[in-house]
């Protein structure tokens, strides 16, 4: 193995055990424990229905990693659908503060969400509105420190300059479907890519991914100044 590679993977294995202990104080508690068992029991009752699944499960891994690694205590979901993706969401807050606000157009699919929120025992943490996000978000109070964007690809554009005034500076707007619908979001990819107020990149997962966007601190957050 060449220095470098072994270099790597020290590297790999210092930051596997960084997560382990991070994590291994909330886990090691029984009411965390119990908590995220009973979210993952809810889980996997929804991955039984193959339409409530809207994100492949490794995207909700990653979304629970994302919840995990920056600790937001403001959550808000747009487009919650049977609210798959929010029990990922949720399961990062477990053994902490925090909660989510998540958005559905569709009363009928906010009605399976309640019950899959209910099951995982979230219900508490999620606060889900159905209606137009277009007309929601204005109304809600406040700045959000992660923002989940996952509603009508081809109003990404419009939904992204409504949401990133409601992030809060140095916090992070994901956006799914980026890699899979490029087409449909082509002008939200053109928009993060030139705005100087946050800080983008692509995240590939299997087939699809995330736009990871972070806002920045300062003037920076105004657009104000350059970015190299
Ligand atoms: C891809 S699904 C969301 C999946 C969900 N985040 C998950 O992973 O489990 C998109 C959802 O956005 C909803 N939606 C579309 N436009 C919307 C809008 N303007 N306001 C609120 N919800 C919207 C749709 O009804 C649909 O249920």
């Amino acid at each position: 193995m060449s220095p470098k590679l072994v270099w790597a993977s020290s590297v790999g294995v210092l930051a596997v055990a960084v997560v382990v202990w991070e994590l291994q104080p909330a886990l090691s508690n029984p009411d965390v424990a119990s908590a995220d068992q009973q979210v993952a029991a809810a889980l996997r009752w929804m991955e039984q229905h193959e339409d409530w699944m809207t994100v492949p499960p490794e995207h909700g891994r990653f979304l629970w990693q994302i919840v995990e690694a920056t600790r937001p205590r403001r959550i808000l979901e747009v487009g919650s659908a049977f609210g798959y993706a929010t029990l990922w969401l949720g399961r990062g807050l477990l053994g902490r503060e925090g909660n989510i606000t998540s958005i559905e157009l569709l009363e009928e699919r906010v009605e399976i969400a309640r019950q899959a929120l209910e099951r995982a025992g979230l219900s508490a943490r999620v606060r889900v509105i159905t209606g137009d996000a277009f007309e929601v978000v204005p109304t809600l109070s406040g700045q959000f420190d992660l923002i989940f964007l996952d509603a009508a690809k081809a109003d990404y554009h419009r939904f992204y300059e409504m949401l990133l005034p409601r992030l809060r500076e140095g916090g992070v707007l994901l956006a799914h479907n980026v890699i899979a619908r490029a087409r449909q979001v082509r002008p939200f990819l053109d928009r993060i890519e030139s705005d100087k107020r946050v800080i983008a990149s692509i995240i590939r997962i299997g087939d699809d991914g995330f736009a990871f966007c972070v806002r920045r601190r300062g003037k920076e957050s105004q657009g104000t100044t350059d970015t190299p």
